[in-house]
């Protein structure tokens, strides 16, 4: 029988056991995928926690896979048993083989490992939306990401460079700076070190930036509503640190009549023609040489607990892969 990670209760890292589980066959619209490659994400620290509720228990995390589809169910055309397949936003990657909606799956392309294919599924698809459809990052934009030698971070400051942004960039160690102004940030903040307010307001000479992405929530709240130009944007798309306070809405017309957006990806990519076309836009960026994916950390799929506690350790850099 195959393997999982099961949450039973959710909590600490050590309640992922890895255990025998019944995968089934394909129903209609489904595919069976043997997956070979797993990526991490922190989403699933959030969902281990019970930070995002699950939708049923016990719980399998992961979101992205790539893998061999094995059989397909009933009405299914577009894929076949052999096809290499990758998936980004469909809850219970963590398996050596799992049952998956066709219509959230796509064909490898050539040339893409399954190791790659699975660490950029949906960090790949966040960047493209965060850049491209939330606000729209274009030439001459000055733009702060939090977090920039993260799984996102390191793909999103990349992409902005290509899109003609000034991309600043903050990170929490000395060796997180050295990897962000390699991915091309302008700017490299250590937040752990120094006021990221007082450094954006002086780099961009107190003018304050068009867009803040901000997927560190707690600890960059509100400081970085004070970084923001009038009128510009505040994404706040995650909460590695932690959940926002509630907030007052009049400090966003205290801090300049800004916008905000709390976005996600499932949105973005609800309609399968988004889908895809995130997926081909993602996969020309990284064919085109725009974002050079680092797989800087694996594990195999039994050691899932210690992914994340690195993940949450903020030991990692880039991409982190679990391997079946
Ligand atoms: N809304 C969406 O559609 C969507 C989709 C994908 C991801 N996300 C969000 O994007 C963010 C990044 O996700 P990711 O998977 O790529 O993770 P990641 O950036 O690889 O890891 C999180 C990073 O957050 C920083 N951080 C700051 N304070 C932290 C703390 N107290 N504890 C842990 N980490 C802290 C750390 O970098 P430093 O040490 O450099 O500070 C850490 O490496 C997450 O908030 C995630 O939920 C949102």
């Amino acid at each position: 029988m195959p393997k999982a990670i099961v949450v039973r209760e959710t909590g600490k890292a050590s309640n992922m056991k890895f255990e025998e589980v019944k995968v089934g066959k394909p129903k209609k619209g489904e595919v069976l995928i043997s997956q070979k490659a797993i990526g991490l994400n922190y989403i699933d620290v959030y969902f281990r926690t019970g930070l995002y509720p699950a939708p049923q228990m016990p719980l399998t995390p992961g979101m992205e896979a790539a893998g061999d589809v094995i059989a397909v169910g009933a009405g299914v055309t577009d894929f076949k048993a052999g096809d290499r397949v990758a998936y980004g936003s469909v809850l219970g990657a963590y398996a050596e083989e799992r049952i998956v909606p066709a219509d959230r799956v796509v064909k490898i392309p050539k040339g893409i490992s399954y190791e790659l294919a699975a660490s950029v599924m949906l960090k790949g698809m966040t960047t493209e939306y965060l850049l491209r459809r939330t606000w729209k990052v274009k030439k001459g934009d000055t733009i702060l990401f939090h977090a920039a030698a993260g799984g996102v971070g390191s793909m999103a400051t990349q992409w902005a460079n290509e899109l003609g942004a000034t991309v600043i960039g903050t990170v929490g160690s000395k060796e997180k700076v050295k990897i962000a102004k390699a991915q091309g940030c302008h700017h490299v903040i250590n937040y752990r070190e120094k006021d990221f307010v007082s450094e954006v307001m002086r780099i961009t000479k107190n003018k304050g930036v068009d867009v803040v992405y901000d997927g560190v929530g707690k600890d960059t709240f509100p400081g970085s509503l004070d970084c923001i130009r009038p009128l510009g944007m505040w994404v706040t798309f995650g909460q590695a640190s932690g959940s926002i306070p509630d907030m007052n809405l009049g400090l966003l017309s205290q801090k300049g009549s800004l916008f905000v957006t709390r976005p996600t990806l499932m949105t973005y990519i609800a309609k399968r023609e988004d889908l895809v076309m995130s997926t081909k836009a993602m996969f020309g960026a990284i064919n085109k040489g725009i974002i050079d994916v680092s797989v800087n950390q694996t594990y195999p799929l039994k050691d899932a607990a210690k992914a994340h506690r690195d993940l949450e350790g903020r030991k990692t850099t880039g991409a982190t892969v679990l391997l079946v």
